[in-house]
């Protein structure tokens, strides 16, 4: 009897080790375990979500500027009338050190904490969950560098954000900075997503224009490396395409007026909804570009990043056209029927780098490196700490060190 056709079929080749690929390929997880809660005035909820945690001690961990700014006495407020003692822990700098999470740490045990509520930026929620997790795993913090090395659940943690970019209130991943090694080193684990994120409009109004620019240009690359990441999924995509949309529409007025809060929470929530969907995905090359100019040159992240974004866009764009086509279209571009009159895919492609191109002019974004202090001579250490980061492998281009390089350059 004849073979079937369909039982005839050979096998689907094996791919070579190692090869990213694209969703439904291999099996793949979307997980966010962090609970988030919105809405004007929510960081009143913290605490009665402490106090039914049990929670009777609580340390809360800023920095001075937002302690100066009053921002943490909701919190403090909110938890002192749950009948719940504080400690208020605002020595957060920015590119936190270990030796600041060792001190945090001291703080916390000194005090018997038994709940961390982290006010601030990216730097702030870093420090309190690296001290979460020294907390309860003996240490030393680098040894936990990379995926799922430590081994027990990290103290409880809240977190409430004062910036519209990073969405450290929802990723499972932790940077600090190993001065001594002038390396920014990321811990990941879905336990170190702090346990509840409020989103609360209040806190982000009256951010500094400059600071707004910058941390939401953080998010919109977490969301357009998201979306262009070969691990996306159609679950991530969905997110990061929404993301990209809620930014574009508000970042103009937010750094135009920080008191326009109706943009600021559009900030902060599509901050946070990138951050759900890069989370799963990880990055791309202009997070493994800009870890090293903050940490070589202490240049902001958000600024590293919307530096190097457009040039990586450039780059990408003969990998994956139509995402980017996509992209542009999620910034507000006109790009439908583009191919209809004539336009190559790849000139559609591109509409997305002008798009943000433009927007960083716009916002206030500096252009060039060179501008911001960056010597040349720094290129090939940089690019070769670029290198080692795991976002390079999901870039949707393959990417060598040269390719690294000459992206500095052209930052240049
Ligand atoms: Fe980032």
């Amino acid at each position: 009897m004849a073979t079937s056709p369909i039982t005839a079929r050979p096998p689907a080749p094996p791919l070579p080790p190692g090869a990213p690929l694209r969703a439904g390929s291999v099996p793949q997880t979307f997980q966010n375990p962090t609970r988030v809660i919105t809405g004007e005035g929510c960081a009143a909820e913290v605490g009665p979500h402490a106090a039914r945690l049990g929670a009777t001690r609580v340390m809360v961990v800023s920095d001075p500027g937002i302690v100066r700014a009053g921002i943490p006495t909701a919190i403090l407020d909110s938890l002192h009338s749950c009948g719940i003692e504080t400690l208020l822990y605002s020595h957060v700098e920015p590119d936190p050190r270990i030796e600041l999470v060792d001190e945090a740490l001291k703080a916390y045990r000194d005090f018997g904490g038994e709940l961390i509520v982290a006010v601030g930026g990216g730097s702030a929620i870093d420090v309190a969950t690296a001290t979460a997790i020294l907390a309860t795993n003996p240490g030393p913090l680098r040894t936990y560098e990379g995926w799922e090395k430590f081994a027990n659940a990290p103290a409880p943690l809240f977190a409430l954000p004062t910036t519209v970019g990073t969405a450290a209130e929802v990723t499972p991943f932790v940077v600090i900075t190993d001065a001594a090694a002038k390396f920014k080193f990321t811990i990941g684990s879905p336990k170190a997503a702090p346990l509840i994120a409020f989103l609360d409009p209040f806190l982000v109004l009256g951010l500094p224009p400059s600071i707004t620019a910058s941390t939401a240009m953080d998010a919109l690359t977490h969301a357009i490396e998201s979306y262009t990441s070969l691990l996306s999924t159609p679950i991530s995509e969905g997110m990061a395409l929404q993301a990209i949309r809620m930014i574009s529409t508000h970042i103009r007025a937010a750094v135009a007026n920080p008191r326009n809060l109706t943009a600021m929470n559009g900030l902060l929530i599509g901050a946070n909804i990138a951050g759900l969907a890069f989370s799963n995905t990880r990055l791309g090359n202009v997070h493994a570009t800009a870890h090293p100019l903050g940490a070589f040159w202490k240049i902001p992240h958000g600024i590293a990043n919307a530096i190097m974004l457009p040039h990586v866009m450039e780059f990408n764009a003969l990998a994956c056209p139509l995402r980017m086509v996509e992209i542009a279209q999620a910034m507000g571009e006109p790009v439908a029927g583009m191919s209809m009159a004539g336009t190559t895919e790849h000139e559609a492609a591109l509409r997305a780098v002008g798009a943000v191109r433009r927007l960083e002019t716009e916002i206030g974004i500096p252009a060039r490196l060179g501008d911001l202090g960056v010597d040349r001579a720094s290129i090939p250490d940089m690019a070769a700490d670029a290198m080692k980061s795991a976002n390079i492998a999901i870039n949707p281009r393959l990417t060598t060190i040269n390719e690294i390089i000459r992206l500095y350059e052209q930052a240049m």
